[in-house]
Order: structure tokens, then sequence, then C-alpha cells
């Protein structure tokens, strides 16, 4: 078999700036050692997400001329329509700025005290959502995702099981839906497979429950799921879609993922009264339904990105560009969540630095030394982002202490990959070296984007 080499040619490019090691020293303690606070020019390679930081084609490029700007029915609003319902089958689409935007509206409407929303793992964002609403967010992983070296096909899978058991114990009344996020970003960027997807339907159907699908990565999962479910083989990443939004009461994306937007998201409906009141909260929040908070070139750019992504010769490429990272880091025996996700590498900082506590965040630590070593960024998905404190101010911590390094699409070419990869080796070998840190300012919700840290 040859090198599976990036199905595109370059037309445009943007130059990496370079720092020096003192340099990054000097940069990263201005930035309080949260790599959320270092400017982007003086980042080598950035991983720290794959959202809204994808090359577009030149298609996409000729869509955002032909956007059709006008306030109510653009054209631009009808195709990127077409487009979801294509995919989805859902007859109420309506365009938000965002993926935390759709989430907004949503949990809005859906949540308030008392209500749980069930998931496999809810990201931060929507998390953050859900509580904000006064609702809690459950997350229901299977066993299998919460080993990080086990290697299983659908580690993103809900845990049909515990699902079932929650509903019965809490009341179908209380829980306005259940929610499968595909992939599983937080939990590795693992897929789920259709047969789960199905049995979390016919549990939701038995009790009554709603079934959303966080729809981010939706591509990347359907390819998974060709590539490792039975009898899914011949079918195209678009019938496989089509299978997987049929399970689904609605579903929430960020076009900034799998639609190569730099902007953008939905919400797509099938209960006409559910899909009045969001349109109700959008003209508040985000604007008339055919615009929804953005220009009529975005809409063109993402109705377009949907379907580019399904092509089968960028997903072989984009799924064998995470595996070949995940190949160089079992040659050097860096531990990391096995087997490597759909979007990105997943670090375990656990593993990786056990002479660190986790109440001096491992993940952290990482990512800082990351950076010093070669101006990698990534971004810590442990304690710092989910860890909570008990009554006494000790910390609950996160379930995995995990460095994510996202990979943007169509973005760095495999040296830029092999550079990545170097820098990570080198760090595991002087990982001895490597201290805690402890937090010095913090704030209630979502304190990763903002917190400040120590060396310990
Ligand atoms: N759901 C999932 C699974 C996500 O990964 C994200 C964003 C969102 C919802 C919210 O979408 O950013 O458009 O508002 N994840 C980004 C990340 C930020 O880095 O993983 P958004």
């Amino acid at each position: 078999m040859k090198t599976i080499i990036e199905p595109f040619k370059i037309k445009s490019v943007e130059p990496v700036y370079f720092t020096s090691r003192e340099e990054r020293k000097q940069i990263l303690s201005a930035a309080h050692y949260n790599p959320f606070l270092i400017h982007a020019r003086d980042v080598i390679i950035d991983l720290l997400t794959d959202s809204g930081t994808s090359a577009m084609s030149s298609e996409q490029w000729a869509g955002v001329m032909r956007g059709d700007e006008s306030y109510a029915g653009s054209e631009s609003f009808f195709r990127f329509e077409n487009s979801v319902r294509n995919i989805t089958g859902m007859p109420f689409i309506i365009p938000t700025h965002q993926g935390r935007a759709a989430e907004k509206i949503l949990f809005s409407i859906c949540g308030g005290k008392g209500k749980y929303f069930v998931s496999n793992t809810l990201f931060d964002t929507t998390r953050a959502n859900i509580e904000f609403s006064g609702a809690e967010g459950i997350d229901l992983l299977c066993e299998e995702g919460k080993q990080p070296a086990l290697v299983a096909p659908f580690k993103g899978n809900i845990n049909i099981q515990a699902l079932e058991q929650f509903i019965q114990e809490k009341g179908a009344e209380n829980i306005p839906m259940v929610i499968i996020t595909v992939t599983n970003n937080s939990g590795g960027g693992q897929p789920v497979s259709m047969e789960n997807v199905r049995a979390a339907r016919q549990v939701c159907d038995k009790y009554g429950v709603r079934l959303f699908i966080d729809a981010c990565r939706f591509a990347e999962n359907c390819y998974f799921i060709k590539k490792r479910e039975k009898g899914y083989a011949d079918k195209t990443v678009l019938a496989i879609a089509q299978e997987l939004f049929s399970y689904a009461d609605g579903c929430t994306m960020s076009a900034k993922k799998d639609a190569f937007a730099n902007i953008g998201g939905f919400l797509a409906l099938r209960n006409e009264q559910l899909a009045m009141e969001c349109r109700n909260l959008l003209i508040i929040t985000e604007g008339f339904p055919t615009y929804g908070g953005l220009a009529g070139r975005d809409l063109e750019a993402i109705a377009i990105g949907l379907e580019e992504v399904m092509q089968e010769d960028y997903l072989q490429y984009r799924i064998r560009s995470i595996e070949y990272i995940g190949e160089k880091l079992d040659a050097a025996g860096v531990p990391y969540i096995k087997p490597t996700g759909g979007h990105a590498v997943y670090l375990d900082a656990k593993a990786f630095l056990p002479h660190i506590p986790v109440h001096q965040y491992p993940g952290q630590a990482l990512c800082a030394a990351l950076y010093i070593e070669g101006g990698v960024r990534g971004v810590e998905i442990g304690s710092v982002m989910f860890g909570k404190y008990a009554a006494d101010g000790s910390l609950i911590p996160a379930q995995m202490e995990l460095v994510r390094l996202a990979i943007p699409r169509r973005v760095y070419t495999q040296s830029h990959i092999d550079y990545v990869a170097e820098v990570i080796v080198e760090v595991f070998r002087n990982r001895d070296q490597i201290k805690g840190y402890e937090i010095t300012y913090e704030t209630p919700l979502l304190r990763h984007f903002t917190a400040q840290f120590r060396e310990v």
C-alpha cells in the first residue's frame, strides 16, 4: 500500500513564526502558563482546537463570493437548508452563529431546575449551557471508554444499561433528552457505533424521552462506522449519516468542525412546536431564521463544506493522519488514548507524568512542557477543565487527565506532524524534570479559558 497523501494542493499559505526556547519560556510565563492566553503568532504548531481552524476549499471560497446577503429569504440559506436536510432528514433547520448558540437556545427551552440531560459525554460548553439553565448534565460513558490504554472500536458509546437505570431512577418526565456526542470529544474523539445509537433510541422510545445528537464530528464518526462496524463497509458515508440521524429527534451542530467553516452552526429538529419555540428565541438572540447570526457567505461555505467532508478520500486521509501520530508515539512508548480518535490525539498525562499528583494538574504541566519544547499548543482536558471542589475545598478530579492535540482540518502537512511527534517524544524523554502547577486565579464557570497558574 502506498502512502496516503493529502487529497488537496495548497493554493494560499500563511507564515509560521518561529521562537526560541528562551522566548517561549518568557511568553508562557507572561501568559500565566495558560495556553489560551498566548498570542497565536507565538505558537509554531497550533493544536489548541480543530474548531473554526479548517482550511476552506477553493469551492468554499467561491461560495463565499456567491453568498446572498439578503436579510430574509437568502438563496444561500436555501442551499444551506438543503444540504443539512439531505444529511439529517430533519424538516426544521435553524442556523446559529456556532454550536453553543444552538445549545443555548435548545437548553433554555428544554432545561431548568430538576432536569437531567444524559449523555455519553457532554462537551464543556454543552455541559455549561445545561448547568446555566439550572439543569444537570450526566455522563454515562461505556466502561471501555474509561480505560485510556484499552483498544476497542467504539469507546464513545453510551452505557445503555446505565442509561435505562438512570431513567427509571429519576423519572422520564425529568429527562428532557438523551444527547449522544459524535465523536466523543472529551473522551478521546472516540466514535459511537450505529448499534449503540439504535439501542439508545429503543430505550428512549420505551420511556418517551427525546434523543438528540451533538453532531460536530458526524462525518468522522460515520467513517469509523464504515471501517469498523459490520454491515457498513459498502455504504456511502452519506447513507451512514442519514441512518445515524434517522434515530434522532434533533441535533445541534458546530459547523466549525465537520463543515470546514470558520464560523457557524445549526439546530435541526423534527418537532414543529419545538422548532417554533427555538425560532422565537433565535430571533431575539441570533437573528432572523434565514440567517441566524451568520452572513449569507457563511451559510454558503457551510453548505459546501458539509458535502466535501463526506468525501472518502478526505476521510481516509483525515483518520490516517491522526493514526500516524499514534504510531510514532507507540514507537517511543508515549501513553495516549488508544486507539487514536477522529480529530485529535489525547496524551494520557496521568501516565505520562506519574510523579505529578492530580491536584497539581499533570495535563496543564504537559501542555506547558510541549509549548516550551517546540512551540506546540494543546489543551488540557482534565481536572482544570472538569475538576470541581468539595465542601472542604479539596479538588474532586476529573475522570482522566488528558492533553488534547487537535488537528485542524486540511491545514498541516505530514512534516508538521512529524515535528509534533518529535516534540512529544523529546518531552517524554525528559519527563522527570517536569513540575506540577497550582491555580492562582480562576472563574467559577469554564475556568480553563482564563485561569492563571504558577509552577509548584
Ligand atoms: N459540542 C462539541 C462536541 C464540541 O466539541 C464543541 C466545540 C461544541 C459542542 C460547541 O461548538 O464551539 O461551535 O460553540 N468544541 C471546540 C473544541 C471548541 O475545541 O473542541 P462551538
